[in-house]
């Protein structure tokens, strides 16, 4: 099949991403993919958190809950240590299950299908709508919905807001659970309004990170209790509660997880939520730069708009048709340019491979899985960084 031999993993298929050599030439210009945002604040917050000797879920996570919450205009939040965990309780809290199908995106961090594959529901892929507009298509996701459909999962991918509002009309209209993967969308505002759930990623390459982690928010307070039970164990009382006396004992009323997130990820966190509005907004405008010296690539396509609402979280790039990317990325690393790919499609993976019947057909997906490229962004890129990346793109593709 043609995806089989395009995304073997016999080396032509770069790994998810180029890191830039361990020896670092001092003379030369070193420009990371995504590094995280860390100053001092966050320092200073984990020896509070030290100062205080209480490292296991507290304050600080519930006020991150709070926060985080208001901040994308949605009720309540509960945090988690990872989107993974967040897009599993999602599923499992809607009570979605073995013969469900749940309809997600190829063009997506594989976490988003093993969600599916964790409560024993099957992912169903679904193509994007083009190569430009890399996102879940609505007519066909239309078309997909069979008697055991039960959810559907939308990806927020780069940071572009998806317009959720015609995905509730047609969840509402086959009685479906609508979830965001909101991992690219830290801060996006928009993001999880119209879905029963969206899961947010902090991990260490996103728009504010606690290295690990992440956050689930939702719109009912009766789904938020079943998730703060799902999420610990199905206790019926946490740590923090029974060591400040409010609880003197606890039951178990179901088998939950171990999904918490601790005090030190959430110190980390608060400090990153404090900043992110300014960081997205520069994000924003280094992709605006990106956009303008790009245009003068011959050959090259820039997915979405400039006008589209985003929150600027990857930076991805069409290479001409024809282009070797693994070359161009080996090329770019000798310019001293980190580059990375996103995404192999998650059908092309051996764990998701299925029989030769069982292939989705994904065309758009896999020709964008075929020519993308992601370069370098992040909110400590300098303009001229910018401008250095684009040449050496040029240099690269030669
Ligand atoms: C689209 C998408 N979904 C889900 C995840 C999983 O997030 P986490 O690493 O927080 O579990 C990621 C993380 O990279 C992602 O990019």
């Amino acid at each position: 099949m043609e995806h089989q031999r395009v995304f073997e993993t016999g080396g032509r298929v770069p790994q998810e991403h180029i890191p830039l050599s361990q020896e670092k030439d001092t003379t030369m210009r070193h420009i990371e993919l995504s590094p995280p945002s860390l100053d001092t604040a966050e320092k200073d917050a984990l020896l509070r958190v030290i100062d205080d000797n209480w490292l296991a879920m507290g304050k600080r996570v519930r006020t991150l809950e709070e926060a985080f919450a208001s901040l994308h205009g949605i009720g309540h939040g509960v945090a988690l240590n990872s989107c993974t965990a967040a897009l599993h309780l999602s599923l499992a809290a809607h009570g979605i299950g073995p013969g469900d199908e749940v309809l997600l995106p190829s063009l997506s961090f594989v976490a988003t299908a093993n969600a599916a594959i964790y409560v024993g529901a099957r992912p169903v892929f679904v193509d994007v709508e083009d190569e430009l507009v890399p996102h879940m298509s609505l007519a066909l996701a239309r078309q997909a919905i069979t008697p055991r459909t039960r959810a559907i999962i939308t990806m927020h991918y780069a940071g572009y807001l998806m317009d959720m509002r015609p995905w509730r009309e047609l969840a509402d209209e086959h009685n479906l659970v609508l979830i965001e993967d909101a991992a690219h969308a830290a801060g996006l505002e928009g993001a999880g309004r119209h879905s029963h759930a969206s899961a947010f990623s902090f991990y260490s390459n996103k728009n504010m990170t606690t290295g690990e982690g992440g956050m689930l928010l939702v719109h009912d307070a009766e789904l938020e209790a079943r998730l703060r039970l799902m999420r610990s164990h199905g206790m019926t009382s946490t740590t923090i509660t029974r060591d400040q006396g409010h609880a003197f004992g606890y039951d178990v009323v179901e088998a939950g997880f171990n999904y918490r997130l601790d005090e030190l990820r959430a110190a980390i966190g608060l400090e990153q939520l404090a900043r992110l509005a300014e960081r997205n907004a520069r994000r924003v405008e280094l992709t605006g730069l990106y956009r303008r010296h790009l245009a003068s690539v011959a050959g090259l396509g820039v997915p979405f708009s400039p006008a589209w609402t985003q929150c600027g979280h990857i930076m991805p790039v069409l290479l001409p048709e024809g282009a070797d990317r693994l070359q161009t990325m080996m090329r770019l690393r000798e310019q001293g340019v980190q580059s990375s790919v996103h995404y192999r499609p998650i059908h092309t993976f051996t764990q998701f491979a299925g029989t030769a019947a069982d292939q989705p057909v994904l065309p758009m997906t896999e020709a964008f899985g075929r020519r993308t490229l992601t370069l370098p962004l992040h909110p400590g890129l300098s303009d001229d960084d910018v401008a250095y990346v684009v040449e050496a793109l040029t240099n690269a593709l030669g």
